[in-house]
């Protein structure tokens, strides 16, 4: 059945990369790995990016950092996100991304863990635009790929500049601008602010990808339509319910979104996942990183609390199936 998508969803472009609706996985720590990333990509996130990598590990050839920058072959396009604040530093790592087959090469201006910020790193650029811009054009200038930036909307309450800060972000040369509608202030806790988001999308002429709260249909709507942004960046609301990009392509496109997945295919897309990072990282390390991600697997689902404690003593693909097996189609719950 046809529904009226109020949106004028029109596409855009990163760099060659085109973009039909602009849906696209936010990069978080610790989950988008990709495993998760190609789980979301197949419920139709056109643009996926890995988590956060250390441009300084990256320079100095640290392992685990490479780790990060694991990529499928049919992961296309995918953005790598860079944290540092050393123009030099990024320099050096850009190449790496490219060298690693990435698509587009995204700094985090937007992290606000002590640890980073601390050192003028994250959401730390946002105080000072001109080192930020010198980062981008160092970046720029060491690769042929399009760089992005992801921001939040400002330090604090009294200082939210998102709106000037992207304009010379697109002034350095960036493609796109993701925006968190939050200060660093509030890390995760109030709400985005989509005003200031949208006075982001009037300043500057690049696609400016909404990023905060969106949890679903609704508040992917309120989205677009309070912002006018180009396109979304989900984090949390992907977690356990990858089928969110599925239903927000599907009202972009006019469509009715189908129903949620019931009980057994959520078992299945447990399962899927599981596989994907049993395969990247061996089933031991691979079922501590479940232990963090299947208990989103449960959100709304009777008896989730049970079904989230038992995570915690995930050790084999035994018991992966065995937690799949009690949610799935024998479920008795
Ligand atoms: C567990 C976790 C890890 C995150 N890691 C990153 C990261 O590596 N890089 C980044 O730019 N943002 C990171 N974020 C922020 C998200 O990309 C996103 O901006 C934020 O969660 C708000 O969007 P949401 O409401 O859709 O989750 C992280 C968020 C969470 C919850």
């Amino acid at each position: 059945m046809r529904q009226e998508s109020p949106t004028a969803q029109s596409g855009f472009r990163i760099g060659l990369h085109e973009f039909r609706h602009g849906l696209s996985l936010a990069p978080m720590a610790g989950n988008t790995n990709l495993a998760y990333r190609r789980l979301c990509r197949r419920f139709g996130a056109e643009l996926t990016t890995t988590e956060m990598v250390s441009s300084k590990a990256l320079v100095h050839g640290d392992g685990k950092s490479l780790q990060y920058l694991e990529k499928g072959e049919e992961e296309n396009p995918v953005a790598a996100q860079v944290f540092g604040m050393e123009p030099e530093i990024l320099a050096g790592a850009a190449p790496q991304v490219e060298a690693k087959g990435f698509h587009i090469l995204d700094l985090n201006i937007g992290c606000p863990v002590p640890k980073i910020t601390g050192c003028g790193g994250g959401s730390a650029l946002l105080k000072d635009p001109e080192l930020a811009a010198d980062c981008v054009r160092a970046m720029k200038e060491s690769t042929s790929l399009p760089v992005t930036v992801k921001i939040r909307a400002g330090w604090d309450d009294d200082n939210k500049n998102a709106p000037s800060f992207a304009e010379e972000m697109q002034e350095a040369g960036v493609s796109a601008i993701t925006v968190h509608g939050r200060t660093r202030e509030q890390k995760y806790k109030g709400t985005a602010d989509l005003d200031l988001i949208r006075r982001v999308v009037e300043s500057v002429s690049i696609p400016v990808l909404g990023n905060g709260d969106i949890l679903d249909l609704d508040s992917a709507k309120r989205m677009f339509e309070t912002t006018g942004c180009a396109g979304l960046a989900i984090g949390r609301g992907a977690l356990g319910r990858p089928w969110i990009f599925r239903d927000i392509a599907a009202w972009l496109s006019g469509e009715t979104p189908p129903p949620e997945p019931d009980l057994r295919e959520r078992a299945e897309l447990l399962l899927e996942l599981g596989r994907g990072i049993t395969q990247l990282y061996g089933e031991d390390r691979g079922m501590k990183i479940m232990r963090r991600l299947a208990p989103d697997f449960f959100k709304g689902v009777e008896g989730a609390p049970l079904l989230r404690g038992r995570c915690n003593s995930l050790e084999s693909w035994a018991d992966l199936e065995e937690l799949a097996a009690t949610f799935g189609p024998d479920s008795s719950l």
